[in-house]
């Protein structure tokens, strides 16, 4: 039987080139996201037989219900979950509008709760798995993304913890940590970490780290040989050693000015 996959924030960049790859693999994709035009356009482009619009607000749980249901049916299961769907906002703590920091915590923390939560059931009944995409920002607290980097830890933490609870349903969880990805969601923002470090990584290449995350046994998983390097030289450091490192990184000085 064709294997079911839904993944929220499908309509662009990580989430789009997930669908597409698991679509070309055989599988039947759910795309959720709150751009129905973007969910319906892709749908069309992947045919009836791979892929089922399902637009929702990861935010609004009666939304991602129906959208569960338009992949799955009532009381069906679901294979695989990849918690996708992202907003950033980069900047300073402090200039940024407390709406930001609010939409930041809604949609990256709460949304991933609101859907792992309503997916439980479909996927404790396949026994399937969840791939959470969180960032490299949840290493250490990211200088011009403190709060987008706070979610991401927040996906960290929920992943560890549902990784050893829902064994016991059969559901495997890992989750992503992938560094700047060229998508939209970076295409308008500027910060210096991303100055010094670069754009290294390519949608396609996550989805397919994603691709062996759903295939695999490890918790963890890190994108790209020059991330998995600097990972390997920065993570045994002290942690006064990295706060110098991102503080470096990020280009904020050390000093009172
Ligand atoms: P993107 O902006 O290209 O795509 C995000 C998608 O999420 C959009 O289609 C958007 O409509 C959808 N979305 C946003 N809020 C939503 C909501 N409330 N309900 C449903 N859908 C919603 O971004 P990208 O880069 O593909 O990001 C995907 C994930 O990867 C995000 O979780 C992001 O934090 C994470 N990530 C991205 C990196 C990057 O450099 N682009 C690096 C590390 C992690």
């Amino acid at each position: 039987m064709q294997q079911k996959v839904f993944i929220t924030g499908a309509a662009s960049g990580i989430g789009r080139a997930t669908a597409e790859l698991f679509a070309a693999r055989g599988w039947r994709v759910g795309l959720a996201d709150r751009d129905e035009a973007g969910v319906a356009a892709l749908a069309g482009q992947l045919g009836a037989s791979a892929a089922v619009a399902c637009p929702c607000d990861v935010t609004e749980p009666e939304s991602i219900a129906r959208a569960l249901a338009a992949l799955c049916g009532p009381d069906g299961s679901l294979d695989l979950l990849v918690n996708n769907a992202g907003v950033l906002h980069i900047g300073p703590f402090e200039e940024m509008p407390a709406a930001a920091h609010r939409q930041l915590i809604d949609v990256n923390a709460r949304g991933a709760v609101e859907t792992l939560l309503a997916a439980f059931p479909l996927l404790a009944r396949a026994r399937g798995g969840v791939v959470n995409v969180a960032s490299a920002s949840a290493a250490y607290g990211s200088p011009d993304y403190a709060t987008y980097s706070a979610t991401k830890m927040f996906v960290r933490g929920l992943s560890e913890a549902l990784d050893i609870e829902w064994r016991r349903h059969g559901i495997r969880v890992a989750y992503l940590m992938p560094a700047f990805v060229r998508t939209p969601m970076i295409a308008g923002g500027r910060s210096g970490a991303m100055d010094r470090l670069g754009v290294q990584l390519e949608p396609g290449q996550v989805a397919e780290v994603i691709w062996r995350a759903a295939h695999g046994r490890r918790l963890c998983w890190h994108v790209g040989w020059r991330y998995r390097l600097l990972r390997a030289l920065t993570e045994p450091l002290p942690g006064g050693a990295k706060r110098t490192m991102m503080r470096w990184v990020s280009g904020y000085p050390g000093k009172v000015q």
